[in-house]
């Protein structure tokens, strides 16, 4: 594994099967949610993770922290292929892999304090009692912002912001090295989003921990991330430092979803062409043929329905999956 890497992902499937029969449930089709993903992430480094709802983000960070098991891939973690792994020899991994939620309120039970919600996976993954966890408590209550005083209140008496603040918490509790945060501002509201987005970078700062960042909010990720990954209908489209993707994207899918973000400078904005797609995403049950985007496609031509094109580097590590460019033909 190259120097640095915390995570690498190799050729990651999964695929869903769909179910008739009452009593003897017989497999009629998959719903192929993840299809053939590979990327690795550095220490302190932040990927982000876009793509229209339902392109497969939220089960590729699934599958990486082992809450779904792959139908297929790698996902290689301290030298080991954690998709190999039982439950056992999972358990003592878990602790350095954690996950921010989207609404922490689902996320977090309502009958427990806040000291109970972060003291949780120090009860079940460690050694620290006594006065020792309620120092570790307030420690991680003070890390993310919130008061000591707080330790003994419940989820409902947070707002949505320090909701987050307390998954944060938990998710920080075993000192991970690696946080998947899938959507964890789209249930905030503008103000609070910037105050979790500075908590999730001081925090990066300070402890070196690597980030899947899942969002469909481009502008979100653009904020966040070193790398972004260009998801649509299970595949990555794109893969590249973050500047250079929103500079320069080379994909038409990738294309059209940021000419669709307003851009704050009035005499460029003014000249912003948005790339209106046509149809809908079609279902991961039936993916089209060849380049799954060639039905929508506004610059798909013959091969597209023929030829599965592959994410490959078009230069300069900028990686991209279109037969545009002919580093992708497979
Ligand atoms: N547990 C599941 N069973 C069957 N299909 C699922 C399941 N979870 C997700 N899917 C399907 O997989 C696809 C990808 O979903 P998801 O990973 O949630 O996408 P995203 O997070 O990008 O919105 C969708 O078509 C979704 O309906
Ligand atoms: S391979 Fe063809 S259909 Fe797919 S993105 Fe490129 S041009 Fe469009
Ligand atoms: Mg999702």
């Amino acid at each position: 594994m190259a120097e640095n890497v915390v995570i690498e992902i190799n050729n990651l499937a999964k695929y869903f099967p769909i179910t008739s029969g009452l009593f003897f449930k017989k497999k009629v089709a998959e719903v192929k949610a993840v299809d053939g993903v590979s990327f690795a992430i550095h220490r302190g480094e932040t990927l982000g993770l876009v793509g229209e709802s339902g392109c497969g983000k939220t089960t590729v960070g699934k599958c990486v922290l082992q809450l779904y098991r792959a139908t297929s891939g790698e996902v290689i973690f301290e030298g080991k292929n954690l998709c190999d792994l039982n439950e056992n020899q999972l358990r003592p991994l878990r602790r350095k892999l954690q996950v921010v939620f989207q609404d922490p309120y689902d996320s977090l039970n309502p009958r427990f304090t806040a000291a109970d919600i972060i003291g949780e996976p120090l009860q079940i993954n460690s050694d620290i009692r006594g006065s020792d966890f309620d120092r570790r408590i307030a420690e991680l209550l003070d890390i993310v912002g919130l008061a000591p005083y707080m330790a003994d209140r419940y989820p409902h008496e947070f707002s949505g912001g320090q909701r987050q603040r307390l998954g944060v918490a938990r998710a920080l509790a075993l000192q991970p090295e690696f946080i998947v945060c899938d959507e964890p501002l789209s249930a905030l509201d503008v103000s609070i989003q910037a105050q979790i987005i500075n908590l999730l970078d001081d925090l990066q700062d300070k402890f070196g921990i690597a980030y899947l960042f899942i969002s469909h909010d481009l502008s979100v990720v653009r904020h966040m991330s070193d790398r972004v990954g260009v998801m649509y209908l299970g595949k990555m489209m794109e893969l590249s430092e973050r500047d250079e993707i929103y500079k320069s994207p080379l994909h038409p899918y990738t294309q059209a979803l940021l000419s669709a973000v307003p851009i704050p400078d009035p005499a460029v904005e003014e000249k912003r062409k948005v790339i209106v797609l046509k149809g809908e995403v079609p279902s991961p049950i039936n993916p089209p043929s060849g380049c799954v985007f060639h039905p929508r496609c506004p610059k798909a031509f013959d091969d597209c329905s023929k030829l599965i094109p592959q994410l490959k580097d078009a230069g300069s590590g900028h990686e991209v999956a279109c037969l545009l460019y002919k580093t992708s033909w497979p």
